[in-house]
């Protein structure tokens, strides 16, 4: 132990981060170990180089950005649509499919100090985010007379709550080994001076590492493995705040299929050019997706000949991932985005500071990044109001009352 302290006294020292140690004294053996340990974890160049990336600009002047082409649902030839839904069910019916829920978050931005996934928006007495999408799997199992394996992806902050909600609701009926729990890494969160903060613990102040995290997650926790014992090929990933997720979908798998692509995507038509949501483009001639915060003002509103937005569609978080892309993505991590946030902590004089604006850089990946190491990906456009329901914010657009009557109205147009 006291070997470990010596090392972890001289990495800090190296770094200039020596206020990790500020509450070390006054903590508990069992937390100095974790302490310890979390310092001997850090890769301090790494955090140096993602706090040194803050200050620059993202600027898209080395790189080729155009339109991705896409697949209208609604505007496919009979015998195309049949092509695809053949193959899809195909591979359905064989139990070469699952579904990946990213569930990381809280749902702090909805006032509720719970996993995302326990929020109910009013759409059944006491019916969660996570009911209404074993409500989808459950009849997509029924539909196609298979087992389709669920991974939901938690993080180390509410793993074992979501777990327990599971448990307490008796898996909502689903068979318990088909359903597989797995945490996403963390990373710490840095000041705007570059400092490693000290959270109210006393302990390193880590947070996941966004959803772009899942894939060295899942080939760390076995996931990948799980999957290709049980021999899945198709692999749809969504994110647990879309209640009208269409996660299992045989159109999509055809497409790619037929498309001889190992990835594919939903797309939605952008509401205006300033809506919340990332859009599909290739970037140097890769599949990409341009986040909400990183597209400029002029690429956001350019139309094409019929008026419609160029950047116009969509990433509305549901992708199709064959495991071979899976296996290629997970050999190297991604890129790391920063944001700025409002994060308390314990400052240099074992004081806790509660800040009012943002004063700290939070480190994600975001999944999309992995697109571009793919050749290609097949887009297929959808209708927003059957398959994209997102519950983001406590009130206004993309509230539970927004989600809630979207839901309601599509199920009551299915059934
Ligand atoms: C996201 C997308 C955006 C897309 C929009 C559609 C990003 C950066 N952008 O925006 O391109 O158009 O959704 O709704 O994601 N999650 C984790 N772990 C994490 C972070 C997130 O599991 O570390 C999960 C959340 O539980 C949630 C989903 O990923 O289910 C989306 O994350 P969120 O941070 O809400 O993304 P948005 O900013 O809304």
């Amino acid at each position: 132990m006291e070997e470990n302290y010596i090392k972890a006294k001289d990495l800090l020292k190296k770094y200039n981060q020596e206020q990790l140690l500020v509450c070390y004294d006054k903590l508990s053996k069992e937390n100095q170990e974790k302490l310890i340990n979390q310092i001997l974890n850090i890769d301090f160049e790494q955090i140096t180089d993602l706090y040194e990336k803050t200050k620059k600009q993202i600027t898209y002047t080395n790189c080729k950005v155009e339109p991705l082409s896409y697949v209208d649902k609604y505007k496919m030839s009979v015998e195309d649509r049949a092509k695809y839904k053949q193959l899809g069910e195909d591979i359905i019916k064989q139990g070469k499919y699952a579904v990946v829920t990213m569930a990381g978050g809280q749902g702090t931005r909805l006032g509720h100090n719970a996993p995302k996934g326990t929020f109910e928006i009013g759409i059944g007495i006491h019916k969660s985010l996570f009911e209404a999408l074993s409500d989808t799997l459950k009849k997509a199992m029924k539909k196609y007379d298979v087992k389709i394996p669920w991974y939901i992806m938690t993080s180390v902050e509410n793993n074992s709550q979501t777990i327990e909600f599971f448990e307490n609701h008796n898996y909502f009926g689903i068979d318990k080994k088909d359903v597989k729990f797995f945490i996403q890494g963390e990373l710490p969160m840095v000041s705007e001076e570059g400092k490693i903060l000290v959270d109210e613990k006393g302990l390193v102040k880590q947070a996941a590492d966004g959803h772009g995290g899942i894939f060295e997650a899942m080939y760390k926790e076995g996931i990948l493995q799980d999957m290709e014992n049980r021999k899945i090929e198709w692999i749809f990933v969504a994110g647990v705040d879309n209640i009208l997720a269409g996660m299992v979908d045989p159109l999509l798998t055809g497409l790619a299929i037929s498309q001889n692509c190992l990835a594919a995507g939903k797309s939605v038509v952008k509401r205006d050019p300033f809506e919340n949501v990332g859009v599909f483009c290739k970037k140097n001639n890769r599949p990409s997706v341009i986040e909400y915060t990183e597209i400029t003002e002029e690429m956001a509103k350019q139309r094409d000949q019929n008026g419609e937005l160029l950047y116009g569609e969509s990433h509305i978080l549901c992708n199709l991932f064959n495991i071979k892309s899976l296996e290629e993505i997970s050999k190297n991590k991604l890129p790391y985005h920063s944001a700025h946030k409002k994060a308390k902590y314990i400052n240099e004089e074992g004081k806790l500071i509660e800040p009012e604006k943002p004063n700290a850089y939070k480190f994600e990946a975001f999944i999309f990044d992995a697109f571009e190491r793919l050749n290609d990906m097949a887009i297929m456009r959808v209708k927003r109001e059957e398959e994209f329901a997102p519950v983001k914010n406590a009130q206004g657009e993309d509230s539970p009352e927004t989600a809630k009557e979207l839901y309601l109205k599509f199920i009551e147009n299915k059934d």
